[in-house]
């Protein structure tokens, strides 16, 4: 038998073991989501060297625009480079890349855009910087003579503050530091000199969507690119200057690119991207090979 006084002491009890369970469903999740963001944000990296100098002839100047406007640059820190806010993966902001030219030495800039470090040797987020890793030194060059050539505007963007919805995809290895992404990914299957110059342009202006190795990106959006097969070389010109699928259907993600960016392509640009597509499309896989060897 229980007395009354037990009875109520019970209750009690149980009560606030009722209590702490539903707070413990509530906010437990999020504060371990909180925790290990938390120490994955605040990884430190080993800072490599870099020995890019800006290219500050006229002629490097202007490369260097056209490079930042056909590797996307422009598309996400804005037209002058002033910053932009992203939404998508995360709400994010691409930081003011003219205001960083009074604070950023070449090669802080080098290790942001190749290598996804920031001078305290902790990664960026978001920025593509596994696509441009295989960029040539010149170019690299170039694109700092660009950067280097602009004025000044507005104030240096804050390191982001992560929101849950943010820390929750990084949490859940959904989102990867760029730092992480740098060094990791594959850069896209090399078929020697011929294939070189389209290889080229295929990892730093289309990998950063497409995949480096170009087999698609994570979430699904932006297929393999072995989809070239459906292309003739009209339609692959159709698609880059105008964002057309091979049944000339206005794509949603590609038009838009074609009007700001892949328009101002040559055609002695196209048509090596299109021959290393190609190409690459009849790689046989590597499970088919070693299917093969058996
Ligand atoms: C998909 C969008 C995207 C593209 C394309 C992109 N960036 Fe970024 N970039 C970002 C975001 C977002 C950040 C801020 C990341 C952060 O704060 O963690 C960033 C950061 C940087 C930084 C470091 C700035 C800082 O605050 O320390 C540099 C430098 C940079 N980008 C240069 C470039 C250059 C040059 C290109 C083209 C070759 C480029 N980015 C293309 C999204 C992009
Ligand atoms: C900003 C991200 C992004 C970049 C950069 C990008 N793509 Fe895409 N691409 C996509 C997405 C997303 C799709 C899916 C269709 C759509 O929404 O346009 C796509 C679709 C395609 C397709 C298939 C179209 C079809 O038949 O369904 C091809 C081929 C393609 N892209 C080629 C390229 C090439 C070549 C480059 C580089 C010169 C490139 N893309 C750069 C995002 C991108």
């Amino acid at each position: 038998m229980v007395s009354r006084a037990g009875m109520a002491r019970l209750l009690l009890w149980g009560g606030a073991a009722v209590v702490a369970a539903a707070l413990a469903i509530f906010y437990g999740p999020p504060s371990y989501v909180w925790l290990l963001s938390e120490a994955i944000l605040d990884r430190r990296y080993t800072l490599p060297r870099s020995l890019v100098i800006a290219d500050s002839t006229p002629a490097g100047i202007a490369r260097g625009a056209r490079l930042a406007q056909l590797a996307g640059c422009t598309g996400c820190h804005g037209r002058a480079l002033t910053g932009n806010l992203l939404r998508d993966p995360i709400s994010i902001r691409a930081s003011n890349l003219s205001a960083l030219t009074r604070k950023y030495s070449d090669e802080d800039f080098d290790r942001a855009i190749r290598r996804g470090l920031r001078p305290d040797a902790s990664s960026l987020w978001v920025m593509p910087s596994q696509a441009y890793l295989y960029m040539r030194d010149v170019d690299i060059a170039a694109i700092l003579g660009f950067l280097r050539s602009l004025t000044p505007t507005g104030k240096a963007t804050p390191a982001p503050e992560m929101d849950m919805a943010a820390r929750e995809k990084i949490a859940r290895a959904k989102l990867i530091a760029a730092a992480d992404l740098s060094q990791t990914q594959m850069p896209a299957v090399d078929l020697g000199p011929h294939y070189s110059g389209g290889r080229y342009l295929a990892m730093f202006a289309c990998g950063g969507c497409h995949g480096t190795e170009l087999n698609g990106s994570q979430d699904g959006r932006a297929p393999g690119l072995k989809v070239i097969r459906r292309y003739t070389r009209q339609k692959f010109f159709n698609l880059m200057r105008r964002g057309w699928s091979a049944n000339g259907r206005r794509l949603r993600t590609m038009a838009p690119l074609a009007r700001d960016r892949f328009h101002i392509l040559m055609d002695w640009e196209i048509d090596p991207l299109y021959a290393y597509l190609m190409a690459r499309a009849k790689v046989p896989e590597v499970d088919q090979i070693s299917r093969a060897g058996r």
